[in-house]
């Protein structure tokens, strides 16, 4: 017999008695098809697809995972329309301004990644204002990608290493990447049914887990991101390693 469907709290219990990972990425997609299956401008569906980022955040941090990183706006973005571009950058300052307090309340410190000298002037401006108000709060760190490519990433990574001279080996690249400092990736969620991670995290990826929802970004609430939580601890990370050696290991412990 199949399984009841847990209610929200049996899921959050079950969330919450297992190890939960320290570093959750979203690839939150979905929001232009969101607003098109409605009838609506896509920019609609950016608007929502704000609501569920105030959401996520809240509930990843009630829940007390250390770092999430969400994929707000890619490099190759900068290439569509340019009346999506403003629609996106103004939701980003309202974003800014309205979260403000409550990642003050609530210990949440803000940070950002991505080529960021790319963002109009006022952007930058709230970016750095409201990272530089959060810089000292310890509850967990939000990291929104924005302007953020992984090959580019990587690209400055490298030019970095070699500018600074000395062995360009997995420690020098890692210094220079945006996320110096985050912990270990160990899952990334895309919605919106594609199979792809389209330029995200592509050093940080390597051992994380993969998941991919059909659900479009803007219908992603708690109970989307509890039900990603339940699947990441179900799977068994053996990073190269056979079972074998994880339990010798595990008995050690
Ligand atoms: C994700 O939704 C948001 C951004 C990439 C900025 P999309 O705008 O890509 O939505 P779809 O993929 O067209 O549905
Ligand atoms: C990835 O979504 C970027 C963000 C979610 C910000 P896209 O919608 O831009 O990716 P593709 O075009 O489907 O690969
Ligand atoms: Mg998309």
């Amino acid at each position: 017999m199949p399984e009841p469907t847990p209610t929200p709290a049996d899921l959050e219990a079950r969330v919450r008695a297992r190890p939960l990972p320290r570093h959750v990425a979203i690839i939150m997609d979905g929001n232009g098809r969101w607003a098109e299956a409605r009838g609506l401008p896509r920019v609609a569906g950016h608007r929502e697809g704000a609501e569920a980022v105030r959401a996520v955040t809240r509930a990843a941090r009630r829940l007390g995972i250390e770092a999430l990183t969400l994929y707000a706006f890619s490099l190759q973005n900068w290439d569509r329309p340019a009346d999506e571009v403003e629609a996106l950058m103004l939701l980003l300052v309202d974003f800014l301004e309205s979260e403000r307090a409550e990642m003050m309340e609530n210990g949440i410190r803000l940070h950002a990644i991505g080529d960021l000298a790319r963002l109009p002037p006022p952007v930058r401006a709230r970016l750095d204002a409201v990272m530089g108000a959060t810089a000292a709060n310890r509850g967990m760190v939000l990291t929104l990608a924005l302007s953020y490519g992984g090959r580019e990433e990587l690209v400055q990574a490298a030019r970095a290493a070699a500018a600074r001279g000395g062995e360009i080996d997995a420690a020098a690249i890692e210094a220079g990447l945006w996320t110096r400092g985050l912990p270990e990736l160990d899952l990334l969620v895309r919605t919106s049914g594609e199979l792809r991670i389209s330029n995200f995290l592509l050093w940080q990826a390597a051992y994380a887990e993969l998941l991919f929802t059909p659900v479009l970004w803007p219908d992603f609430r708690d109970a989307a991101l509890l039900q990603a939580l339940a699947d990441f601890q179900g799977r068994e990370r053996r990073f190269g390693l056979t079972r074998a050696q994880l339990e010798a290991r595990s008995d050690r412990e």
